[in-house]
């Protein structure tokens, strides 16, 4: 099929770049100059497991191309996937679909033959229903624009995996037609057992942020337990083992630590809570405002915790940090926790350095004031302290022999709860982790 993607950050990228490899002939629509003249070269411009070469072996066919035009886009297919970001907004906990609104008028006026559209950004609900009217009302095919939702779920340092592979495909329609055409398009992946939700708009919108508010409370669940846990000398790693065991709550997103971060989880829960309130039902919402304040207090309480290990003044304390990105796999600093914590320690006047395996670009860009290290060794170099914050695999193969002579104390905080603390503490390390013994 030829289709285009409009919008080719993290999900509109990887999906375009998967569907050309697929054997679709796909137009990707970026109007960042910079990002769409790296992305026209085969370059990802983020770091993003297995999407260089998927992003290289697309455009190295011919299959992918890229372009500004809303014109081109409408002309080059009839199958155009919406997936522009929807950021927080500046000055509210809201949702800005302003880059929603924009892909919409300007690709309808152009749309004067039969078409679908299929918005897959993350958006508050009701807006697909607002975007079908803009269609209907802008587009000069009229009511042979139709309009389909179709949420994306992938995560970040999985996002080809999980765009190749879906565990679901959920279609939100007012249409039987745009239905029949999404199974054809998904045909691939439905034959291979996808299973797929066909239903309305509301639901469709209501299932990609209902999932990340259910992920969010189970990781703030098991946050407020390692509190719990610390005030009674429990340890949340054996809880969330034990507890995971039921298959009806389950062992994944049980991790306690310094919290959930990124572009996704926290900008979601609080949008939703807005648009609850927009709707009248944000009593019924109320809890999530819980779920961000617990994950607000983890990394408060990490700052905390670094004062009391340093001796109790941050003032000229060393403190290396290992990570910066808001997950390992990823180089996207956004909302991150170990980022936060950093910026907070450097403004009680710690002189903090930090080392990501992929992230020190952008988090230098983000916080410059910084310093940042070559190597997680490195960054120890004369430290008081050392916070193990985002859980990237290379951190948990340092042993304390690698950092003998080179910290000035040995202290070790692991934020994410993976290091092995007995091994440090019998090196003779002080070490704490969130809610563990
Ligand atoms: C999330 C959803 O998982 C994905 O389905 C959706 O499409 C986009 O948002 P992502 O932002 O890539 O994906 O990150 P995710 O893997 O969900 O992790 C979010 C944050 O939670 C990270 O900061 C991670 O470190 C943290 N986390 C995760 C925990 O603190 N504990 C856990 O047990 C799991």
């Amino acid at each position: 099929m030829r289709i285009t993607v409009l919008g080719c950050g993290y999900l509109g990228a990887t999906h375009a770049a998967a569907m050309a490899d697929l054997g679709h002939e796909v137009l990707g629509m970026e109007i960042d100059p910079d990002k769409r003249a790296a992305l026209a070269r085969g370059e990802v411009p983020i770091y993003e497991p297995h999407l260089d070469e998927l992003l290289a072996r697309s455009v190295g066919s011919g299959r992918l191309t890229f372009t500004d035009s809303y014109a081109e886009v409408a002309a080059f297919g009839d199958l155009h996937f919406v997936c522009v970001g929807t950021p927080q907004q500046a000055e509210s906990l809201a949702a800005d679909v302003s880059q929603v609104e924009a892909a919409f008028t300007g690709l309808a006026k152009h749309l004067d033959r039969p078409t679908l559209v299929v918005g897959k950004s993350t958006v508050p609900v009701g807006t697909a229903e607002r975007m079908a009217e803009q269609l209907a009302t802008l587009a000069p095919a009229g009511a042979d624009v139709l309009l389909a939702w179709n949420p994306e779920f992938l995560r970040e340092g999985f996002a080809v995996e999980d765009t190749q592979h879906p565990d679901r495909i959920v279609i939100g329609v007012q249409d039987s037609r745009a239905e029949k055409q999404l199974r054809d398009f998904y045909a691939s992946m439905i034959d291979a057992g996808t299973p797929v939700v066909v239903t309305d708009y509301a639901t469709a919108e209501l299932v990609k942020v209902a999932s990340n508010a259910f992920l969010a409370t189970k990781i703030s669940f098991i946050n407020a337990m390692a509190e719990v846990c610390e005030a009674t000398g429990a340890d949340v790693v054996d809880l969330a083992d034990s507890i995971g065991y039921d298959p009806r709550i389950g062992r994944r997103f049980l991790n306690a630590g310094v919290g959930f971060g990124g572009g996704c989880l926290p900008k979601d829960i609080r949008a939703f809570v807005h648009r609850a309130g927009e709707l009248g039902v944000e009593d019924a919402m109320t809890f999530l405002r819980h779920v961000d304040d617990v994950n607000q207090r983890q990394r408060e309480r990490v700052v905390h915790i670094a004062k009391a290990m340093v001796g109790g003044t941050l003032a000229g304390a060393r403190i290396a940090v290992w990570g910066a990105a808001f997950k390992p796999d990823s180089d996207d600093v956004r909302d991150s926790p170990a980022l936060w914590v950093s910026g907070q320690l450097h403004l009680s006047g710690a002189e903090v350095t930090v080392y990501d395996p992929r992230a020190n670009t952008t988090a230098r860009r983000s916080f410059p004031t910084l310093a940042y290290a070559d190597s997680a060794v490195e960054a120890c170099h004369d430290a008081d302290l050392v916070l193990h914050l985002t859980e990237w695999p290379e951190f948990r193969e340092v042993t304390p022999a690698d950092l003998e002579g080179v910290v000035a104390r040995p202290a070790l905080f692991d934020g994410r709860n993976v290091l092995d603390l007995d091994a440090w503490r019998s090196a003779g390390w002080t070490v704490r982790g969130l809610g563990r013994r």
